[in-house]
């Protein structure tokens, strides 16, 4: 509750004289920050960042002044804000997302450039995304692949619907989304390029219970004990699937590099590499299919 503070202005103001954008979002900025501020009233208006600009002396009604109250109360009690706006921004595209879904992080643009390094643009290759959430990296591919074949994964049928609207909100053709448990929804096909960023929260971690992750749905967070169990059976798992000069790329927690190193090197996948993300930290590990330099 905000008692006496923007709340009881937002529905004053509106109430006497009525507030303007500027000052709602003044009033905002000292709770939740001007950012925030800024895109909830964005949603409000239904109006982009310029429009706010320009239009900063009009004066909101009372509906909207409450509903900016309101979205303002939910930021301030620790939901996060692409739960509120329903959509969060991944590889420059919109994505909508829900508490269904892991909000897809900045980070995680690094397991994409990896992928689209290794999938070429002029022939059909195979690619398979595990525990897809939003879609966020499937779709990413399938758009900056137009040829590749994308297939995605998740057990979550919630995620699974959040992905199909991510997919018809982005027009995609060559991507299909499949119920199941890791390998489970893909039983006898092989791939080119398997891609994964699974969940790697260990079980005692406290972040757990800190911030966006106290809303987000704790089957996207939680790899088990000590956050390796989906890693574990993802890297022992996919040499199966995998063509003979296949590659798999998974993401990792900043802590977990050395261990998913050994895991690809006891599972004998050939030229192990991590990578770190735009922070430096080890973000990203993977490997050829075992063999498969032998092979070439
Ligand atoms: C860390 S989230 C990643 C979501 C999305 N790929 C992203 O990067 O934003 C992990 C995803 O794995 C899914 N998942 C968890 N266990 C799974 C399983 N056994 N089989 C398939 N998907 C699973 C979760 O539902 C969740 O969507």
């Amino acid at each position: 509750m905000l008692a006496g503070t923007v709340a009881d202005r937002l529905a004053v103001g509106a109430g006497i004289r009525g507030i303007t954008v500027r000052e709602a979002l003044c009033q905002a900025d000292q709770h939740i920050g001007d950012v925030d501020a800024r895109m909830l009233m964005q949603q409000v208006l239904d109006a982009s960042h310029a429009y706010l600009i320009v239009h900063s002396d009009q004066v909101l009604t009372a509906e909207q002044a409450q509903k900016f109250r309101q979205l303002i109360e939910r930021r301030v009690a620790g939901e996060p804000i692409a739960y509120i706006t329903g959509k969060r921004e991944f590889y420059g595209m919109d994505f909508v997302v829900s508490p269904s879904v892991l909000i897809p992080r900045p980070e995680t643009e690094l397991l994409v450039d990896l992928a689209l390094e290794r999938i070429p643009s002029n022939r059909t290759v195979r690619i398979l995304d595990l525990g897809t959430g939003s879609g966020a990296i499937a779709i990413a591919i399938a758009k900056c692949r137009p040829l590749a074949l994308v297939t995605a994964v998740d057990i979550s049928p919630g995620a699974a619907a959040i992905a199909r609207a991510n997919m018809r909100q982005h027009d995609v053709d060559n991507l299909s989304i499949v119920e199941g448990d890791w390998f489970g929804g893909v039983a006898g096909e092989i791939f080119d390029l398997i891609v994964a960023n699974p969940p790697y929260v260990a079980r005692a971690d406290p972040h757990l219970s800190q911030g966006d992750l106290r809303f987000e749905p704790p089957i996207a967070l939680s790899g088990g004990e000590d956050g390796l169990d989906c890693l574990r059976q993802i890297i022992a798992a996919a040499p199966a699937h995998l063509a003979e000069s296949g590659s798999l790329l998974v993401e990792h927690g900043y802590d977990q590099a050395e261990i998913c190193r050994e895991l690809l090197d006891i599972a004998d996948y050939d030229a192990v590499f991590t990578c770190p993300d735009l922070a430096g930290i080890m973000r990203v590990s993977g490997g050829f299919c075992p063999g498969s330099i032998v092979r070439q």
